[in-house]
């Protein structure tokens, strides 16, 4: 099961040197995953990404190249599809600007409320008959949407990109709340998280250090948990991205963090996270740390 995965959603002012540098500093930590969508700096991302591979050819067998569609970026309605023959579109316009005749994997970015099971199966079975898609996946899917969408494939949807992070985590809030009158008793998850581990779905956690805005990591505005992600970065010898990784590692359902960071120093860092593993008593202070209360 991957551990981490590469973002390329913010690549697209970086340059093609730039981009290797990133590739390479993600592979010289063992991470090979590298996670696209038709959608990221309008292709642009894709785009620059097929130059680095195209400079440096070698590189394709080393790395796990995922990508993602189904959301209409249409000025006059934004809007999803998971239409078959949207979808088959999307995935060979992606093939076309990453300049490769396969992707190893494609998520459906977000569920359209319009979709149809059994149309969205014939997508996978055209992708995959072809030979331009190895393993497919959803993203911003709850539990119950990937049970109906399975019900009709014949491929195993093996992946789901959900955000989750020490800052944002409904999915486990839930987990602790169940059957209390407050606010985080609420199921926002649609029992995903138990769905995807009963299921074996791994979950890749996106926006893994995003705040509201801009990253929680180093935020005045959260002085309690940036205290004690400083504290235990100094007791484990890394950053506190790295504490923030960690915390999501430490998870038993064996989450993947996406990181979305373009320096290649921080990816490095991150990794750290890699050979730490927080105490139990670490995991649940930094997650009452921003003022959840346990029951
Ligand atoms: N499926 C979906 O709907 C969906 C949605 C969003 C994202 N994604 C995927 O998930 C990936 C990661 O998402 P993300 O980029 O939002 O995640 P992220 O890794 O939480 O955020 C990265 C951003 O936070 C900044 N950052 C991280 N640590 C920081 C620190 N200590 N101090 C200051 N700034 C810091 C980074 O800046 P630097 O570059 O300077 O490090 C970067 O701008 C994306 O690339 C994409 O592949 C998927």
């Amino acid at each position: 099961m991957d551990k981490f995965i590469q973002g390329c959603m913010r690549i697209k002012d970086l340059t093609t040197a730039q981009v290797r540098e990133l590739i390479d500093a993600n592979l010289e930590e063992g991470i090979n995953v590298f996670d696209h969508a038709d959608i990221y700096g309008g292709g642009e991302c894709e785009t620059l990404f097929g130059r680095a591979l195209k400079e440096a050819p070698q590189l394709r067998d080393k790395i796990i190249l995922q990508t993602k569609g189904g959301i209409v970026k249409d000025l006059s309605c934004h809007r999803y599809d998971n239409s078959a023959n949207y979808l088959i579109d999307c995935v060979h316009k992606s093939l076309k600007r990453l300049g490769v005749e396969k992707v190893d994997r494609f998520l459906i970015h977000r569920p359209d409320s319009l979709f149809n099971p059994e149309e969205t199966a014939k997508a996978f079975d055209k992708l995959s008959q072809e030979g331009a898609v190895n393993e497919f996946g959803v993203s911003n899917f709850a539990g119950s949407q990937i049970a109906l969408l399975q019900s009709s494939c014949k491929q195993k949807i093996r992946y789901n990109q959900v955000r989750v992070s020490i800052f944002h985590c409904p999915m486990i809030e839930y987990g602790v709340n169940y059957n209390r009158y407050n606010d985080a008793g609420v199921n926002r998850d649609g029992g995903t998280l138990d769905y995807c581990r009963l299921n074996e779905v791994q979950i890749q956690c996106y926006s893994p250090y995003k705040g509201k805005k801009k990253s929680f990591v180093g935020d005045i505005k959260y002085p309690k948990l940036n205290k004690l992600l400083k504290e235990l970065a100094f007791k484990y010898g890394v950053t506190p991205n790295a504490i923030a990784a960690a915390w999501l590692l430490k998870h038993p359902a064996g989450f993947a963090v996406i990181n979305g960071t373009t320096q290649p120093n921080r990816v490095k860092q991150i990794a750290k996270a890699k050979d730490i593993t927080l105490t139990r008593g670490e995991w649940y202070e930094l997650y009452q740390s921003l003022g959840r209360k346990l029951p």
